[in-house]
């Protein structure tokens, strides 16, 4: 697996993800599809191609997909990312126009054109999968990998009690996806637990002289502000920690196969995960959910990002 579409909703971990995804050699970003999700879709679209110059990937084709969930109504996460998604800072605008072709329709089209070959990294709401689903009823034959930062399992959520952002957002098109196509899951619970980046981290990064690590601290200066569901004292990092574990298989500590869920319906539990680790439903048992991951090696990939452009050289 290396031909990898990136599906996001721009913000500051997508495009912490977005820039690991560009570096690394284990993954060719061939495509980024933008879906609506954190901030305004239009800023959203903006921040994907600034990342993309940052990691000197400006040629990586940037598609518009959804600008709406597919049934519910939302509110942008701007109080969690800071207005514009990127910490607050709006950085110059780069000229790059949109690539033609609608994002659904992009997804479907690559993986139809290449069975087998192309892998999906969706770290926002599922709206745009769904959407590519609908238009290609044997997407999740013709799709790679399937990996998906979203929900919580038996944990709390960071939207709302019962879920996570990206099951919140858009609750209809999780639900199909995660019962139509074979995904790779990393929730919430594994991102507080597993990708945390305190105060010691943000002291080394101060110390790198680089274009990344400066990014890196305007980026998440807004997240850093404890955030409500952040964990305190620094920040959790849910996408690019998806982007580094499906890159890198060394990092995936314990992974079990559970029979996932979520729920559609409007009111207290919109977008709640419901996951069967006890077996006590008829439920298909195909989403590999990712449940340790190692954090220690996780964060040295982040930094090696950062300090010198080069995120293998921590891993052998
Ligand atoms: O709940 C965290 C997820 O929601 C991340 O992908 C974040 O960027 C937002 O999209
Ligand atoms: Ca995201």
């Amino acid at each position: 697996m290396d031909r990898v579409i990136v599906d996001t909703d721009t913000a500051s971990d997508d495009a912490i993800a977005l820039l690991l995804a560009s570096l690394t050699d284990r993954l060719t970003v061939e495509a980024v599809t933008i879906v609506a999700g954190n901030v305004a879709f239009d800023r959203e679209v903006e921040n994907a191609k600034y990342t993309l110059s940052l990691a000197d990937a400006a040629d990586t084709p940037v598609y518009e997909g959804a600008r709406r969930p597919l049934v519910k109504e939302f509110e942008h996460a701007a109080n969690v990312h800071g207005e514009g998604g990127l910490g607050g800072e709006l950085h110059p605008e780069t000229g790059i126009d949109s690539a033609d072709g609608f994002g659904p329709a992009e997804i479907a089209r690559r993986c139809r054109e290449s069975p087998g070959e192309v892998s999906l990294l969706c770290i926002g709401p599922l709206t745009n999968v769904a959407l590519a689903h609908a238009r290609e009823p044997d997407l999740p034959d013709l799709v790679d990998e399937v990996w998906v930062m979203g929900g919580n399992v038996n944990c709390r959520g960071n939207v709302t009690p019962a879920a996570e952002f990206n099951c919140w957002v858009d609750p209809d098109a999780a639900s199909r996806v995660l019962a139509e196509f074979d995904v790779t899951l990393v929730d919430w619970g594994l991102s507080l637990r597993d990708s945390h980046a305190g105060d010691d981290f943000f002291d080394r990064v101060a110390t790198f002289d680089t274009d990344l690590a400066d990014f890196f601290e305007s980026a998440t200066a807004a997240v850093r502000q404890d955030a409500p569901g952040a964990a305190t004292d620094g920040i959790t990092q849910p996408d690019s920690l998806t982007a580094a574990l499906m890159a890198y298989p060394e990092l995936r500590e314990t992974v079990s196969t559970y029979h996932v869920a979520v729920d559609s319906r409007a009111g207290l539990t919109r977008g709640y995960t419901s996951v069967d680790v006890a077996s006590v439903t008829d439920g298909e048992e195909r989403t590999r959910v990712v449940e340790a991951a190692d954090s220690e090696t996780f964060r040295d990939v982040i930094l090696a990002m950062l300090r010198e452009r080069d995120p293998d050289s921590v891993v052998a």
